[in-house]
Formats: C-alpha cells, sequence, structure tokens
C-alpha cells in the first residue's frame, strides 16, 4: 500500500482497495450529494468522491473514515488491529511533534481583503432539517495563547454572509478555553479552517485530549505533519490541506445557527453562537473540498468510535484478557459490543458491567460469541433474536448517568443502561453448530 501524506494520496489507496465510489454522474449540493453519500456510508459502498457538484467548481469528497474497513487503509494497518493502533497513538508518549514548513501548495491561490467572498466555498446543504450551508468537515486550527501548543478540534459553521459564519462551540472546549484565558477574552480570537485533509488529521481532531492533536497524526503516520504559518493569523496549519479559510472568532458578536443533524441521529437545536469573520480563503491549484454528512457514520467514527474503543477494551480486558470490543456507528455511542469465548454462564454480565462503566455515553451493552460478526448489524440482530431470552439473560440500570443529548435520557442525562448477554447457552439447550457460509467475492460470478 503506497504511503498516506494527504488527503490525494488517500484517494488513491482508496482507489486500489476498491474502497472509492467515484460519482461522475450530476449531482447537486443541496440534499443529494449527502443523499448519496449516505447511501454509500450505509452500504460500506466506499468514500464517494464527487466530481460532477453542479453547483461547485471543485470536486467533493466525503465518508473519509466511515467503517472499520476504511479505518484500517487510513491507519495503515488490518481491521483486527484498529484498536491497537488507536491504543498506542492515544499515548501522549508515543505523540509525533509538528515540523514547520516555510510553503504550502494552499498558498497558491488566496482572496483576502474586500475580494473575500465565502461563496467561493462549495458547502453543501445535508440533511433536510439543516438550517443552511454548514461547513462540517473542516478541521479547526487553534493557539494556545499561553502556553504556545496547537489545537485541533471540529466546530459546525454555518455561511451567514460574504464574510462570516456562526461558529459552533460547546463550553468545554479547547478553543474556548484558549479565548477565555486571555487577558481580554472578549477580544477577536485567531483560527483556521483546514480543509481537505489526511485522515490521521481527520482521526486526530476527533480526540479530546490536553495536548495538540498533531502529535496523535504525527504517531499515526510515524512522522512529524508539516505545518505552515496562516496568511493572515498566527496558527500552524496542517501544509498539505486543500484548502485553508483564516479568521477571527468573535466570542461576544454572537447569532443563530443550526439546526443541524446531531450524531444522535436527531436535528439538534439552534445555538446562539460567536461569529467567525473570514480574513484569507486560500486553496491548491484544482483544490477538493472535503464534507462530513452530520449525523451520520463518519461523524460518529471521528468522535464516538475511534477515540474511545481502546479505553472500553481496556476495562474489559481487566476482567478478560482475550475479549474484542466494538463500538459500532449505528448505535450513535450509546452502544457498545462485546465478542468473547464464552466460558462461565455468569462472565458475560460481569463484562457488561464493566462496559457501561468505561464511557458515560454507553448505554446499551451487547455480549455475543466469537461466531457472530461484531461489525455486522444484521449478526448482532441475529444473536439478540436467537440467544436472548428477555428475561433470565438482560439486566436494567435505572437511573444511571449518561449523556445530556441522549434522546433516551432526562435534561440532565440521567437513564437506564442495560446489559444483554447474547452468548449461546449450551447448558440450556444444545443447538450444536450454527449455520455459516463463507463470505464471497461476487464479482468473480456476476457480469459486470
Ligand atoms: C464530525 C464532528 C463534528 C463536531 N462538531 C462539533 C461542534 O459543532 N461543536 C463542538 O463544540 N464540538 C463538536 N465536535 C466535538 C469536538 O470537536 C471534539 O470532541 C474535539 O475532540 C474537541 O477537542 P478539544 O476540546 O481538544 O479541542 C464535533 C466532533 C466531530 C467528530
Amino acid at each position: 500500500m503506497s504511503e498516506i501524506t494527504d488527503l490525494r494520496s488517500y484517494i488513491e489507496v482508496l482507489r486500489d482497495e476498491g474502497q472509492l465510489a467515484e460519482v461522475a454522474a450530476p449531482v447537486s449540493m443541496k440534499h443529494e450529494l449527502a443523499d448519496v453519500a449516505a447511501s454509500l456510508a450505509r452500504n460500506d459502498t466506499g468514500a464517494g468522491l464527487f466530481t460532477n457538484v453542479t453547483d461547485s467548481p471543485w470536486p467533493i469528497f466525503c465518508g473519509s473514515v466511515t467503517s472499520h474497513r476504511r479505518a484500517a487503509l487510513a491507519l495503515g494497518c488490518e481491521v483486527s488491529e484498529v484498536i491497537e493502533v488507536m491504543e498506542r497513538v492515544l499515548d501522549p508518549t508515543n505523540g509525533v511533534a509538528p515540523l514547520m514548513v516555510d510553503d504550502a501548495p494552499w498558498k497558491q491561490n488566496s482572496i483576502t481583503g474586500d475580494d473575500i467572498d465565502t461563496a467561493a466555498l462549495p458547502i453543501p446543504i445535508h440533511s433536510r432539517g439543516d438550517g443552511g450551508s454548514f461547513i462540517t468537515g473542516a478541521v479547526t486550527v487553534a493557539k494556545d495563547p499561553i502556553g504556545g501548543r496547537g489545537n485541533l478540534g471540529y466546530n459546525r459553521m454555518l455561511r451567514l454572509s460574504p464574510t462570516r459564519f456562526g461558529f459552533n462551540v460547546n463550553e468545554w472546549r479547547d478553543v474556548g478555553t484558549f479565548w477565555k484565558s486571555r487577558e481580554d477574552p472578549d477580544a477577536p480570537f485567531p483560527i483556521a479552517l483546514a480543509i481537505g485533509l489526511d485522515p490521521a488529521i481527520m482521526i486526530a481532531a476527533g480526540v479530546k485530549t490536553p495536548v495538540d492533536e498533531l502529535l496523535i497524526a504525527g504517531a499515526i503516520r510515524g512522522k512529524g505533519i508539516e505545518v505552515c504559518q496562516g496568511l493572515t493569523v498566527d496558527v500552524a496549519i496542517p501544509a498539505a490541506a486543500e484548502i485553508v479559510v483564516e479568521g477571527l472568532l468573535h466570542p461576544t458578536e454572537r447569532e443563530m445557527e443550526g439546526p443541524l443533524a446531531e450524531f444522535h441521529g436527531y436535528h439538534g437545536e439552534a445555538w446562539n453562537s460567536p461569529t467567525f469573520e473570514v480574513t484569507a480563503i486560500s486553496w491548491r491549484d484544482n483544490p477538493i473540498y472535503q464534507t462530513i454528512i452530520p449525523g451520520w457514520y463518519e461523524h460518529i467514527y471521528l468522535g464516538n468510535v475511534l477515540p474511545r474503543e481502546p479505553l472500553l477494551r481496556r476495562f474489559v480486558r481487566h476482567l478478560d484478557a482475550s475479549a474484542d470490543v466494538h463500538i459500532p456507528p449505528y448505535g450513535n455511542g450509546f452502544l457498545a459490543i462485546i465478542q468473547i469465548d464464552r466460558d462461565n454462564p455468569g462472565t458475560p454480565k460481569n463484562l457488561a458491567m464493566a462496559a457501561l462503566a468505561a464511557h458515560i455515553n454507553i448505554r446499551n451493552v451487547i455480549v455475543i460469541d466469537r461466531d457472530v460478526d461484531m461489525y455486522e448489524a444484521a449478526e448482532i440482530q441475529w444473536a439478540l433474536t436467537n440467544r436472548v431470552h428477555w428475561q433470565d439473560d438482560v439486566f436494567t440500570v435505572p437511573h444511571a448517568q449518561g449523556h445530556e443529548m441522549d434522546p433516551t435520557a432526562d435534561m440532565r442525562g440521567v437513564s437506564t443502561k442495560v446489559g444483554i448477554d447474547a452468548t449461546y447457552k449450551r447448558e440450556r439447550r444444545e443447538y450444536g453448530t450454527r449455520v455459516q457460509y463463507p463470505p464471497i467475492d461476487l464479482s468473480s460470478y456476476l457480469r459486470p
């Protein structure tokens, strides 16, 4: 597999591995692109490269990481090693510092001053419930004004005018901590948005950590990520980005932005958010715009699956050193699957208890055997249907603390957690072995 250094080299890897869906048919940025991309993710067809977007001068890429198969390609490992790699790169002692370079391809084209017009950016309207054109696939790059360290994160941004966006930021995000730590917390705060990136940077930006997430991206690639100084802001921006938007956050100049499809699968509410004033838009020649379909697989993969599976596995392996875990994207981060070689009849419930305590978001835990594919939703459904005695194999924990946006919880996040032992209870009744047909590559059987 060739080396991944930027979005373009990743697209080549996806193409070589049959994980790229190139959409040459004309597609509109209003809903249609997101509809097609959501289907590509749902069917695990491949990442979408839309080359004929009717209302965009540039191609649009999405679905960088929407399955473990694609996460493995992005991380340069086997599917079974994804958690291993994530565990290693999340350990701050393995971080690799970014490298400052003098120039970057995104400096090839630039607009500043009176020429700035956010209409230059092909920003789709994704879901039908969304409140406008939202940038969803940009990584926000900021710098700690006191310690000087960098930070990556995601912030949805609603286009408000030719020069302004509404900038969504939760209370406890590092970028907010940064601007509040200054002598004048209300003063404009410089940031940059990097769009069209090596998936290592996309994965790192989804991690909540008190160090610069570029160290994680460097650990994934085994070398420092190249960064370059902004044209108008003092921020070190990934040099291999396709497009860069620089500007100033105005903490007190607020406007309503929203709603947008949320990670839990409903539309969130509108927020009264700080605004972002654009000071430069830059792009490399023939750039590729990148977007994330909100409230869908990639959103959940980057925020809830990849950064959390290592911790979940640690909790569960404390009880069973060979157990495997998965947080499936269709469970929105609220569901965890534990896969074991079943031995003692009570162990699955103990493992479920450990998993429920591993992360506040985890509310439902299903424990399965090795003969059930933990990455396939239909397989989990089969185990629930055929291996669960609903009176004996389930326990509930009422009034447990969960995430405050959990749709089953009250306004403070209190809900009922549940553990389900969906393993085969041979001691209850003997059914022999399960019917299995090995997966087949159908391309050699079907006519193209
Ligand atoms: C696709 C995606 C979109 C997100 N959108 C937002 C957002 O609009 N506002 C926000 O405050 N956090 C959002 N988040 C969460 C943070 O960006 C993320 O948790 C990040 O790790 C914050 O880390 P930091 O506090 O270290 O910067 C999003 C996360 C993902 C994966």
